[in-house]
């Protein structure tokens, strides 16, 4: 088994995390159950934070909340002194609630609402990540209403695609997000905003792809950026203050992945920024990061009881365990690729190798194919690792089922930040047709 974190096996075979049985949870709290081993979160939290204070840069590293939003995991970011990306008026709605401090909230996506904007104006959050001309002329209007100051930086994008193991460099990127730095869209939208007069552009914004393992996308994307700054200094006097260049830094899913530490990230980007901007006699910008995946990625594991067991001899055994899609879609959107043990037995010798099922009403709920296990029964347990990011926040009602609880474990304490869903829940939005007939 792979350790991560505070995962450990304890003298009766159990798995242990954050110094709590996982067996005695999965009992108290019911399963399907998604656990977060809260110290792993927080040491991820420091890897990154701590590298750009040693080595003396001004930096926001700003949780992308998309990869697991909830008032508990605000604060705990908050507790880390992240700061926060959301994506909707919903994730600035959670970030209020949970008390989120809005100067660090920064808010993205690629067709904000008047709504939605005015719920930014409204909170007065540090900056919102200007997407396209739409946005920047709503932007404006609103401003210019409230007579309300925003910052904002402008996202655009470098014609540089990081992939997990390639980065592609495209001439003209397609893609529906931000400003083209290449066909000078990006330029037009920066001329355009620093003439407003409620409008702070503090600096520039890219996010170059997700679950990367290399540094040579982000170092590639700083250079280029830093390039036209470079350019734009000298012909429109614009000094950018901030420079983010997104997340997207990739995490240990299975033994085929092979990650980089987060401060081997950051060291990278960090001498990249510094020599170029060396280079072209510019004030060094401040640093703006916004992981997700590898800030909650490999804390988060499901509990699954395992249920029908289905031999088709020579061909394959599945072993269908009480989640599946509805809990973690990322196997049947992605084929993404995840290990798992018993939860119960972790020391057993594997001796077949099954395919997890998940229970929806679909041939392509399979969460594993192809695990080796020990012989599993029905009522065993079984642990899924690194289903932090986007699991929870992707989960959904397929099948109507009710969305498992999340539990922060610490230090031997356990504790329910969201709690199980209920079918009274799943009906709260429904309106009858007619009263049932009572017979
Ligand atoms: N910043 C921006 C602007 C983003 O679009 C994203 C992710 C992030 C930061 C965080 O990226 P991360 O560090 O988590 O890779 N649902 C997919 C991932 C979608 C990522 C979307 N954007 C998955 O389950 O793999």
């Amino acid at each position: 088994m792979h350790t991560y974190g505070t995962a450990a096996v304890n003298t009766r075979g159990h798995l242990e995390i954050g110094g709590v049985d996982v067996v005695e949870l999965a009992a108290k709290y019911g399963t399907p159950l998604y656990l977060y081993d809260v110290a792993l979160i927080r040491e991820r939290a420091r890897g990154f934070k701590q590298t750009f204070d040693k080595m003396g840069i001004t930096a926001q590293v700003a949780y992308a909340s998309k990869a697991f939003a909830s008032v508990a995991m605000m604060q705990l970011a908050e507790q880390e002194g992240l700061s926060l990306d959301v994506v909707s008026g919903g994730e600035l709605y959670t970030a209020q609630k949970a008390g989120f401090p809005v100067e660090r909230i920064h808010f993205h996506g690629n067709n904000k609402s008047r709504e939605e904007l005015e719920m930014a104006f409204d909170a007065n959050i540090g900056c919102i990540v200007a997407d396209n001309f739409h946005e920047l002329a709503l932007i404006d209007e609103i401003s210019q209403s409230r007579r309300q100051k925003m910052s904002i930086l402008l996202r655009i994008t470098p014609g540089i695609e990081a992939h997990t193991h390639d980065y592609i460099l495209t001439g003209q990127e397609d893609s529906k997000f931000g400003f083209d730095l290449n066909n000078g869209q990006a330029e037009e939208a920066l001329v355009t905003a620093i003439e407003k007069p409620f409008i702070n552009v503090l600096g520039l914004h890219c996010h170059i792809g997700s679950q990367i393992f290399e540094t040579t996308g982000f170092t590639m994307a700083a250079e280029k950026i830093i390039g036209k700054l470079a350019d734009w200094k000298e012909r429109l006097a614009f000094e950018s203050t901030v420079l983010n260049l997104g997340g997207g830094f990739g995490i240990r899913y299975t033994a085929e992945d092979d990650p980089l530490e987060p401060a081997a990230y950051v060291e990278e980007i960090i001498r990249k920024v510094q020599e170029e901007t060396e280079r072209f006699d510019m004030n060094m910008p401040e640093i703006w990061i916004e992981p997700g995946r590898s800030l909650v990625g490999d804390a988060g594991v499901t509990i699954y009881e395992t249920g029908s067991v289905k031999d088709v001899p020579n061909v394959r055994k599945y072993v269908a365990i009480d989640g599946g899609m509805s809990d973690n879609i990322r196997p049947a959107l992605y084929e993404a690729k995840y290990e798992a043990v018993l939860a119960n037995r972790v020391n057993d010798p594997v001796e077949e190798v099954v395919s997890i099922a998940g229970k929806c009403c679909e041939s392509g709920d399979m969460l594993i194919w192809d695990l080796p296990l020990p012989k599993a029964a029905t009522g065993d347990l079984l642990a899924m690792f690194c289903t932090g990011a986007y699991g929870y926040s992707m989960a959904n009602n397929y099948n109507r089922i009710p969305r498992p609880p999340v539990v922060f474990v610490e230090n031997g304490e356990a504790k329910v930040v969201i709690r199980r869903e209920t079918y009274e829940d799943l009906i709260k939005l429904d309106l009858p047709l007619q009263l049932p007939q009572m017979n």
